[in-house]
């Protein structure tokens, strides 16, 4: 990639003064080029190890595995006999090559926001990236979901297409922020509740959801299960390092940290936290009463604590800022479903690194050193101390879990 616009740039010189409209096109592929960042399209187009856009990569979907195809523009097995227009339908529309449907696991229910002017500039980015032999048989689903027909029916009750609104009440930084969040940084993909059919619950935007055996907390200003809590500088401070004094970022998000948000502007970022700091409480549920210090699955929770925790999150339950996660008052430990937080706890977990912090903390795995009765009642006591309130994990939640990460990769 940015070898073409070294091409570009040496074309320039040899053909002397370069013409308006060359000048128009350099710009237009940069443009785009910021709008694959901004959209995190290699997040899914590349596999690990693999040539940029080439596909390859397997994405597990509720209905079964799917594989993100190659984008390059190779005529074969990429999209090099593709119009301008299959292309801006395919990621607007969901409809690829011939009308075909695509999966909604590519995310064009929120790209479907992304302005003419977008479209056309990643447009014409993706036609400058280097072409890649790589054959990629996309739809590795079992029957009926393999049928692309059934698409019809889920587009016609869960996608609706239309560009960007702004909102006339609000700042231009807002609205900046609103379409990235919702348009082509997708946040909702992954944050925003889905539907049996895995559509999103429109009426619960960015409230939390699960994903490949992650939850991705509510990222609303909820004060308790969501940021509320997070001071606009610290919510910067996240996306563009993958770390602040409340959290640090691990499994999908750490990626797309590393992809997209400490890849963007920082007006960008700045934009993305005041649309965040100013669009709702989400779907407000009342503060469960924490459970008592005297039972016995938090006295015992207590002593692990102590023994095997406290080193590093601490007594109180603060971290170190950039390094421990802070537990008091974290979303992700009071959240409804424990699944993050069980996983991180039993498996460990390395942070994201990023350029501003290169050499990541980990989280040592426990699920060889406590038994289900011990990492439940660890996983309790954090819920319910220092002011955090959260229902009970149970032994079988542990061993459910435990189950099905010796299945994951
Ligand atoms: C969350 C993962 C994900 C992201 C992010 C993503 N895609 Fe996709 N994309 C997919 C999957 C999966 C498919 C295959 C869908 C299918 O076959 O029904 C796909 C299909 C496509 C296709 C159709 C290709 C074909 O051969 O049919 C194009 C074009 C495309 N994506 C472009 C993009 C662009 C451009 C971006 C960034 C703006 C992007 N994608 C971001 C997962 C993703
Ligand atoms: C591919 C899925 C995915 C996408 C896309 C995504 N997130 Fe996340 N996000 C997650 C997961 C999973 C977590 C929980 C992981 C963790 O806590 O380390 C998370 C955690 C977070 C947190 C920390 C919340 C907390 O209480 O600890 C914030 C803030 C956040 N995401 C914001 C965003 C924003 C803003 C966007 C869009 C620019 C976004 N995310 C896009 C999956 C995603
Ligand atoms: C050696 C230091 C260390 C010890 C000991 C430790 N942790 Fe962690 N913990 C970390 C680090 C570093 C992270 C962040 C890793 C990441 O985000 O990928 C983390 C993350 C977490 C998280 C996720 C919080 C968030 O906001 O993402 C939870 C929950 C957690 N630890 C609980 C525990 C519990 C419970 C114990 C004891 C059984 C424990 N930790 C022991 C270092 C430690």
């Amino acid at each position: 990639m940015r070898s073409s616009l070294a091409t570009t740039a040496v074309l320039v010189a040899l053909t002397g003064a370069a013409s308006a409209q060359d000048l128009q096109n350099s710009d237009r592929i940069a443009r785009g080029r910021y709008l694959a960042v901004l959209s995190d399209c290699s997040g899914c187009h590349t596999a690990p190890g693999g040539q940029s856009f080439a596909g390859g990569l397997a994405l597990d979907t509720p209905f079964g595995k799917i594989l993100a195809p190659n984008i390059t523009p190779d005529s074969d097995t990429g999209i090099g006999k593709w119009t301008d227009d299959e292309f801006i339908s395919a990621v607007r529309e969901g409809r690829g090559h011939g009308g075909e449907r695509l999966y909604p696991a590519m995310p064009y229910p929120a790209y479907t926001k992304l302005s003419d002017e977008d479209a056309r500039d990643l447009r014409a980015y993706f036609a400058t990236v280097a072409p890649v032999k790589n054959e990629v048989i996309a739809n590795q689903l079992p029957f009926p979901f393999n049928i692309r027909t059934s698409l019809l029916v889920w587009n016609a009750l869960n996608f609706s297409s239309g560009r960007f609104q702004p909102n006339p009440q609000k700042s231009a930084e807002w609205n900046r922020g609103a379409y990235i969040v919702q348009g082509p940084a997708h946040c909702g993909t992954c944050h925003t509740p889905k539907t049996i059919l895995g559509g999103d619950k429109n009426d619960a935007p960015l409230d939390g959801a699960t994903l490949q055996g992650w939850f991705a907390p509510n990222i609303t200003t909820n004060s308790q299960k969501g940021i509320g809590g997070w001071s606009k500088d610290e919510l910067v401070q996240y996306l563009k390092t993958g770390a602040n004094a409340w959290t640090l970022a691990s499994g999908p998000m750490a990626e797309a940290v590393t992809h997209s948000t400490s890849q963007m502007s920082d007006d960008d970022v700045a934009a993305i936290a005041t649309y965040l700091k100013d669009s709702g409480t989400g779907s407000t549920s009342t503060k469960p009463a924490p459970i008592a210090a005297s039972d016995p699955a938090m006295k015992a929770g207590a002593a692990i604590y102590k023994d095997s925790c406290a080193a590093c999150h601490k007594d109180s339950g603060m971290g170190e800022s950039n390094l421990f996660p802070r537990l008091a008052g974290s979303a992700l430990v009071q959240s409804d479903n424990p699944i993050t937080l069980t996983r991180v706890v039993l498996h460990g977990t390395r942070a994201a690194s990023t350029d501003g912090a290169p050499t990541a903390p980990a989280m040592p795995a426990f699920d060889w050193r406590l038994n289900d009765a011990q990492a439940a009642a660890v996983v309790t006591y954090i819920r319910n101390s220092w002011g955090n309130a959260a229902a009970a994990v149970l032994p079988s939640d542990i061993a459910t879990q435990r189950a099905s990460l010796a299945k994951a990769p």
